[in-house]
């Protein structure tokens, strides 16, 4: 009877785990398809990532290649979560060290759901309480793939995680390449592109809060060919983490290129206690068949729809006075450039930093941040009497804020030590003179938060803040982090998701730029919280080119702050606004000293703007022209049924003696009829190109295209295409 009983044990455990294996799970948008095979060995393998299958294609024949070490190494190969210390002896997704001190983990398949978008499956080491689930979300119609891993452990003692990816692909093809968006401090999103052989490539950063200093948390591979605007196979992929992250790009032996994302796990061996649920970021990536630009018309149509705060809303243009008066203002100056903003036409004022303090007032960068009162001296009256004299001329008010930061000359700073991060026992490093606080500590938390909270309860008009974050962590120790600094650069931007999470929740109406000495923080975790972000410190327009064209390729234009200032005097004030305008157009110019004519032209420029930020703010990008390629740039906008377009180009510094071709347009109805106008003319100006005011048929304008751009120097035209 026993052996009866075990019998039929076995028969019902070997009958589970026949079912458990050749399980095909498959995750598919309109265009891209994912699959995945439970193999005999129960464990989790990549059989297929490419262009989406017929649906009549039988999954379990997809297969990619085996890996064949040595003679007497063969196995499954592209194992969706691998584990340091098994026999896959390349870069793996993920290394725990157990309780007692067992450096592996063999991750089976336990189980899967499937329910409508969302697909979960867990994994489990049959030997030790450790499961890990893995987390795919598709967008199915606008063709981007979200993915997240969820780890926890049930075991007694420390177990310590020192790899824990978001996400980790297979690709197969014969040559590779790499575009990756480096930066630093005025010169961010810049696009490098090199061909990847057998070995690795890492792009990350480790800088904590300014993460992105020095590279983008996005990238682009071509498969087979370089990325192509409009041709070829392109994946497109970034990561949703405002903190250190980290692409590994591996080629192995048989050439095949496994990419994996997520947290940059340097200084970051995580203590992982029993039962807590360890989150990675979310990784998000499409695979276009048509080049970067259909990648980035997907990914700037998600953004709007589902990923970005307040994403389908409208936005404010704004005059900011930060370049005009840098710290030196009080309240006349300031009630003066509210009548600047109301004669130029924007929504809305943003009072820069210099607004704070009174111990230690903020005259310049080197005392002040933490005190986050009004500087009587300078303000007398405080923000409230800003708010409603901005308010009674008509316009809005905005401030900026760096609240997760301490100047050593504040009162916060005396006050609380402990709150700040400082390394005991050496020399502290200070950035731009300042030091970064502990945002792992709840109660520090709960001050940041009050920074916002205070002030919208003292300014319940306030509509705009701009969140400021100059500095790296540059001294790795937290008071609060007792028990293992390793979590610290993790729990960290917990902390600051925490608070961003209760702004978000308790002032749904605010509007809030993301700003990081420029554009070192840009990410789309950030941006669910952040309705804009400031691109760069660099407003010389020529550069913008660049730097817009690098963020374009993830980013919608809304989102992107983009202002007129007096940086490349050389060129007009024309050219520079027309640079701004297919953003978040804002100004950062004083008034006084431009010409009427200017002034006349911004003036006439913001009403075209706001009539055509449908247009301008539609995810239908075609970047026509690169900076890159020579010395112009083309960059057009097309509503979703196609009756209304804008062109955009701009002459860099070409030689007068370049031939100039026609520039073809893209996305719009070849049967249709458009009427072509150049529009924001200086006042009393003439269009002089031949294609002004002219009828032309889409299907001319896709295949013999206008002539739009010149020999001249910093020359810009916004032209704008109509369906008659
Ligand atoms: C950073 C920002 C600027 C400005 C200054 C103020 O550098 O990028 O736009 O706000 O801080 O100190």
């Amino acid at each position: 009877m026993k052996r009866l009983i075990i019998l039929a044990m076995l028969l019902t455990a070997m009958g589970t785990y026949a079912e458990k294996i050749n399980i095909n799970i498959n995750i598919a948008t309109q265009n891209t398809q994912l699959t995945l095979q439970v193999k005999d060995d129960g464990r989790l393998y990549q059989t297929y990532l490419g262009a989406r299958l017929s649906d009549h294609t039988p999954l379990a024949t997809l297969d990619m290649p085996r890996m064949a070490g040595a003679s007497s190494i063969v196995t499954h190969g592209n194992e969706v979560y691998p584990v340091m210390g098994t026999e896959d002896f390349y870069e793996p997704a993920f290394e725990i060290r157990h309780a007692d001190g067992n450096p592996t983990s063999v991750l089976k398949y336990v189980s899967h759901t499937q329910k409508g978008n969302e697909t979960i499956i867990t994994l489990r080491d049959e030997l030790y309480p450790v499961t890990v689930a893995l987390h795919y979300e598709v967008f199915p119609d606008e063709d981007i793939i979200k993915q997240w891993s969820e780890i926890s452990h049930q075991e007694k003692g420390k177990v310590y995680i020192s790899r824990y990816a978001s996400s980790m692909l297979y690709f197969e093809a014969d040559r590779y390449f790499l575009t990756e968006f480096t930066s630093e401090w005025i010169r961010e999103m810049q696009m490098k592109t090199q061909e990847l052989f057998f070995g690795k490539k890492i792009v990350d950063t480790r800088l904590g809060t300014r993460a992105a200093l020095f590279a983008q948390p996005f990238f682009e591979v071509g498969l087979g060919r370089p990325v192509a605007e409009e041709e070829g196979t392109v994946l497109m992929g970034t990561i949703g983490w405002t903190g250190n992250f980290r692409f590994t790009f591996e080629v192995d032996h048989q050439r095949q290129l496994r990419v994996i994302s997520g947290i940059n796990p340097d200084a970051s061996t995580y203590l992982l206690k029993k039962n807590e649920v360890f989150r990675t970021p979310d990784f998000y990536f499409t695979l276009s068949q048509n080049g970067a630009g259909e990648g980035s018309r997907r990914f700037q149509r998600w953004a709007i729809k589902h990923q970005l705060n307040k994403g389908e809303d409208d936005r404010m243009t704004l005059l900011n006075n930060w370049e005009n008066t840098y710290f030196d203002f009080d309240e006349k100056k300031l009630t003066s450039l509210f009548e600047e903003a109301k004669d130029l036409g924007v929504d809305l004022f943003l009072l820069d930093d210099g607004w704070f303090g009174n111990k230690y007032p903020r005259k310049d960068d080197h005392a002040g941040l933490g005190d986050w009162q009004a500087t009587t001296a300078k303000l007398p009256n405080g923000i409230p009497y800003l708010v409603k004299k901005a308010n009674e001329t008509g316009i809005a008010f905005g401030i900026w804020i760096e609240p997760e930061m301490v100047n050593p000359k504040s009162e916060l700073a005396e006050k609380h030590p402990d709150w700040i991060l400082k390394l005991p026992n050496r020399d502290t490093y200070y950035f731009r003179n300042q030091l970064v606080l502990d945002l792992a500590n709840p109660r520090v938390q709960d001050f940041v938060y009050s920074v916002v909270d205070n002030l919208m309860k003292e300014n319940p008009q306030l509509k705009f803040m701009k969140w400021d974050c100059n500095s790296p962590i540059t001294n790795i120790y937290s008071t609060y982090e007792k028990e293992h600094q390793g979590n610290l650069y993790i729990d960290y931007v917990r902390g600051l998701y925490n608070v961003l999470q209760r702004v978000h929740a308790n002032y749904p109406d605010l509007y809030m730029m993301m700003c990081s000495g420029g554009g070192a923080r840009s990410d789309f975790e950030g941006l669910k919280y952040f309705t804009e972000f400031w691109c760069s410190d660099n407003t010389d327009p020529v550069s913008r080119l660049y730097i817009q064209w690098g963020y374009s390729q993830f980013i919608p234009s809304k989102a992107m702050c983009s202002h007129v200032t007096n940086w490349n005097r050389q060129a007009s004030v024309k050219f520079r606004l027309d640079v701004d305008f297919t953003c978040k157009l804002g100004f950062d110019i004083g008034l006084a000293d431009m010409s009427e004519q200017d002034k006349q032209y911004c003036r006439e420029a913001i009403q075209e703007y706001n009539r055509l930020k449908p247009i301008i703010y539609s995810p239908n990008l075609y970047r026509l022209m690169s900076p890159y390629d020579g010395e112009h740039c083309v960059l057009q906008r097309v509503n979703d049924d196609r009756s209304h377009a804008l062109l955009f180009a701009y002459d860099i510094h070409p030689r007068v003696t370049d031939y100039q071709l026609p520039v073809c347009l893209r996305g719009l109805d070849a049967e249709a009829q458009y009427r072509v106008r150049e529009i924001c003319l200086m006042p009393g100006q003439q269009s002089w190109l031949d294609c002004h005011d002219k009828v032309y048929t889409g299907d001319y304008l896709m295949k013999v295209g206008l002539r739009v751009t010149s020999g001249n120097a910093l020359v810009s035209h916004i032209i704008e295409i109509i369906k008659e």
